[in-house]
């Protein structure tokens, strides 16, 4: 498969929104996870609902992290107005830079100012695409991508995404990577195309996959060679547990892009990460994200006044302060956490075996499973091979109103796969994945919809 170029096409013209507003009011009517998060399935308050398993949210620390949150949540009056600045409390960077100093491992010691605090991980991302490329360079990004890169990368300040594709059965984790993120980058200069930087999601969403070591240095290397940027979207850094599955695979550990000493392999001014609190303390709405790069003062000085768009709520900037400094806390929540993801994905593969589901084997983060469905719907039903068999699947699930993101929505090459997010309580868990089950079986006929 072909990689894509994706670049905003001022085509839509309105006559009551900018043109490019207009395009994106038409990518965003495609987004079915807003209708989904008003009709949830509930067992006695909405049994009609829809139940979401297409979300990568964490629902199992939930009440944890908010009775801790309860627990100290006494916000001085100066909660009433800004913080010291638009990236974030002096005490909140320093917390932060404390609790990446301890978990991150990062080869040079995190100081606060290596710190810019935004109001999630996603302004983070927009901040890196504002600051790093003018209008019309490229950011790379692996296939399959987490979605929301495109909207993060693309949508508000002109810059453009590259993906770069994988042959079936190319390891995305290995050194094949690096070569084929190499000819990308060689594609796009040999086409004259501006490449500002290389984004990894790492670990990856959604393949919950860590990049081992010495594949990040290659890429690392790539980067310097090429004289670009490389960025790890590190959100789920501590959303990594133990794989007790699938035994005959040995995943590699988590290693920060920070853990690697630039030193001799690329310039430090190229090397960020991006971080947040939704995944790994279960607080999507917490929103708190941060931009870490140790060696390019000038990326936080551009977003001194510019933070002003992304700014954290000085109530979360303390709530967020309590739960970093917290280190006693901390160490019974991680490997809480962890254990827990843990379980949920050995409950989700067991389920996928015992109903003869392939799906991606030997991962060891995130929040979710990759599976493929359309392999089965196609033992099931006989579809002709030239369909897309993804969206049989999807209008099969959507009359038993369970709903998946599918790897089509990741860009990924092959049809028919879908992301299962496990992180939900049990008996949302399971009746998502009864559902999944009943909607394979059944198929989608022209009159159930
Ligand atoms: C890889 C990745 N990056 C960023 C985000 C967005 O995080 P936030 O809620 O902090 O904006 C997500 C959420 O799904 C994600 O999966």
């Amino acid at each position: 498969m072909d990689s894509k170029d994706f670049t905003i096409s001022l085509s839509y013209r309105s006559e009551y929104v900018s043109d490019r507003a207009s395009v994106i009011e038409r990518e965003t009517g495609k987004m079915e996870m807003w209708n989904v998060l008003s009709d949830l399935w509930e067992p006695k308050d909405n049994p009609d609902g829809i139940v979401n398993l297409g979300m990568a949210q964490n629902w199992l620390l939930r009440d944890i992290v908010l009775q801790r949150i309860r627990y100290s949540f006494d916000p001085p009056s100066s909660a009433l107005t800004y913080t010291e600045g638009t990236t974030g409390s002096k005490r909140l960077k320093d917390a932060m830079s404390k609790f990446i100093n301890h978990h991150f491992f990062p080869s040079k010691r995190v100081l606060p100012e290596h710190v810019s605090v935004t109001n999630g991980t996603t302004s983070a991302l927009e901040h890196i695409s504002w600051a790093l490329a003018d209008p019309g360079e490229y950011f790379l990004v692996g296939q399959p991508y987490y979605m929301n890169f495109v909207a993060n990368l693309t949508w508000r300040f002109g810059a453009r995404l590259l993906t770069v594709s994988f042959e079936k059965d190319d390891d995305r984790f290995s050194e094949v990577a690096v070569k084929k993120y190499q000819q990308a980058l060689d594609k796009a200069k040999a086409e004259g195309k501006k490449v500002a930087g290389i984004l990894l999601c790492h670990p990856h969403n959604p393949l919950g996959r860590c990049y081992p070591r010495k594949v990040l240095i290659g890429m690392m290397k790539l980067a310097q060679a090429h004289r670009v940027h490389i960025i790890a979207d590190e959100v789920y850094a501590l959303s990594t547990w133990e794989n007790t599955v699938d035994k005959e695979c040995a995943p590699a550990n988590f290693h920060s892009l920070l853990s690697i000493d630039p030193n001799g392999i690329i310039d430090g001014h190229r090397v960020h990460v991006v971080w947040g609190m939704s995944k790994d303390f279960a607080a999507k709405g917490l929103r708190v994200g941060a931009l870490i790069s140790q060696y390019n003062s000038h990326l936080h000085n551009s977003l001194i006044e510019t933070g002003y768009f992304t700014m954290i709520s000085s109530f979360s900037d303390h709530i967020a302060v309590n739960l970093l400094e917290d280190e006693e806390w901390l160490q019974w929540y991680i490997p809480e956490h962890q254990r827990r993801l843990s379980q949920n994905y050995a409950k989700t593969a067991r389920w996928a075996q015992n109903n003869g589901i392939n799906y991606v084997k030997g991962a060891n983060a995130g929040l979710f499973m990759f599976a493929d469905l359309g392999t089965k719907y196609r033992e099931i039903h006989c579809i002709s091979p030239t369909l897309n068999v993804t969206q049989w699947v999807q209008r099969a699930l959507k009359a038993k109103k369970v709903f998946l993101s599918s790897g089509d929505d990741f860009g990924y090459e092959k049809p028919g796969w879908f992301r299962i997010v496990f992180c939900v309580p049990d008996y949302c868990l399971f009746e998502g994945l009864g559902r999944i089950i009943e909607a394979l079986n059944e198929g989608w006929k022209k009159n159930n919809v």
